[in-house]
């Protein structure tokens, strides 16, 4: 009898180390590959580029293969306990690191039944990461852009959110990663800061800067980014013109806007009661929403509303039945604010959240209650954070101090150590020689 073969792969950028192993695997017996759902594979890396059902097609259509069947953790063993497959055939190239103790797995669960792993010596000169690295550099579409948040969302238990107002620190958000031994952690996409937009403007957050100026900031960041873009939409100004913010941002390839039932002068959230701030009606915020809804083109893009409710003190109730109301708008999403130093408050509405019926991805901002875990935002149901303003604020006290130092020694050697080396500042843009 036809001896059985498993792969497990990713196959996001088929290579020719791909088809090594497959054709090693088919010389072995009849060759099932395992395909990992774009859930198994966001869960330790960024999302892949193609979808699954895309991803099948191609292996499907590859000489030698005779079985696609879905893998849906990085761990290979519930499908191994069903296939009993006699070989696993993997790349050499996964004894160290974030894949060690998966390929430990594989060889415990294959004892059972007397299987062997195989392992092909790894394909030199070649791999995702150098592939990954060119895709980037090559950039994406506004239509791809845009409709990764969709699929981030459907994948990921929380989608990480970081603030950009530049295109370095788009950059940053964009490239970006830690690795311990068993994950590779990053930020799954951009969060156009009205606040930040401002202050790197040198210009308060009240809506001074306008549509045309936070473009620039936009556009110079998707230039040089590929990740999916958030754009704070501050109230989203009237309907009238609210509608036209919405094409203007579809047709960049942004992923979706988050507007505040605030009318009249805005002023940021974190001021809460101290200056004062007007929440908009029911009535008229909904009516925004959906004629912002109207005006877009495609199915992608989106509309979050948030709920400043418990930043003006009008108390849970008033932002249970706005979280109603604007889900029954055809909003998209819902960001929940609160400027309090204790998550209380934030979860007791995630608490209520939880029992809606009719559901969209909650969104919170969680600057002042900042203790709180990621970990702990996914069992209270919080489907995306924002960091909505880290990297100005970091970046601001570091530039001053440079500065008081530079004056106080009338030289610069003395800030030098905390500094970026010139040969690196050079270097940190590519293309530059
Ligand atoms: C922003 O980042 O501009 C926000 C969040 O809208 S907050 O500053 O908390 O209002
Ligand atoms: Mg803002």
């Amino acid at each position: 009898m036809n001896k059985k073969v498993y792969i497990g792969m990713s196959a996001d950028l088929i290579h020719p180390g791909h088809l090594n192993i497959i054709r090693e695997g088919k010389k072995l017996g009849e060759v099932t590959v395992g395909l990992l759902t774009d859930k198994a594979i966001a869960s330790y890396k960024r999302l892949p580029y193609l979808t699954y059902d895309q991803r099948k097609i191609i292996i499907e259509n590859i000489k030698g293969v005779s079985n696609v069947v879905p893998q849906e953790t990085l761990d290979y063993v519930p499908n191994l306990e069903k296939l009993k497959p006699n070989y696993v055939v993997h790349g050499d190239d996964w004894k160290t690191g974030i894949q060690k103790s998966t390929r430990e797995n594989v060889i415990n669960a294959l004892k059972k039944w007397g299987g062997e792993l195989i392992e092909v010596e790894y394909t030199q000169g070649i791999s995702s990461t150098i592939l990954n690295k060119s895709l980037k550099e090559i950039g994406t579409t506004p239509e791809i852009r845009m409709k990764r948040l969709k699929r981030l969302l459907d994948v990921k238990p929380l989608v990480r959110l970081m603030e950009a107002h530049n295109g370095l620190t788009g950059l940053i958000v964009e490239n970006f990663q830690i690795t311990d031994d068993k994950l590779s952690k990053e930020f799954d996409g951009m969060w156009l800061s009205s606040l930040t937009d401002s202050t790197a403007k040198g210009k308060p957050d009240i809506e001074a800067v306008d549509l045309t100026a936070r473009m620039h900031t936009l556009n110079d960041i998707a230039e040089v980014t590929t990740k999916p873009i958030v754009y704070d939409g501050d109230t989203g100004g009237i309907p009238e013109h609210f509608v036209f913010t919405v094409k203007t941002l579809e047709r960049l390839g942004v992923s979706a806007v988050i507007i505040e039932d605030k009318v009249g002068l805005k002023k940021n959230s974190l001021f809460g009661t101290e200056v004062e701030q007007t929440q908009d009606s029911i009535e008229n915020f909904c009516h925004k929403i959906s004629a912002g809804k109207k005006a877009q083109i495609t199915n992608d893009f989106m509309i979050i509303g948030r709920i400043e409710s418990l930043i003006l003190k009008k108390g849970i109730e008033d932002a249970v039945k706005r979280a109603e109301a604007y889900i029954n708008a055809g909003a998209d999403g819902i960001l929940i604010h609160s400027k309090e130093k204790s998550p209380a408050e934030i979860l007791e509405f995630c608490g209520r959240y939880k029992k809606f019926t009719r559901k969209v991805p909650l969104y919170v901002v969680p600057s002042t209650y900042n203790t709180i875990y990621e970990k702990d935002l996914i069992e209270a149901g919080v489907n995306v954070v924002i960091y909505a303003n880290q990297l100005l604020r970091s970046a601001y006290p570091a530039m001053i101090e440079t500065a008081k130092l530079i004056l106080e020694n009338e030289r610069s050697f003395e800030a030098d150590g905390r500094m970026l080396p010139v040969k690196e500042i050079l270097r940190l843009i590519p293309g530059g020689m």
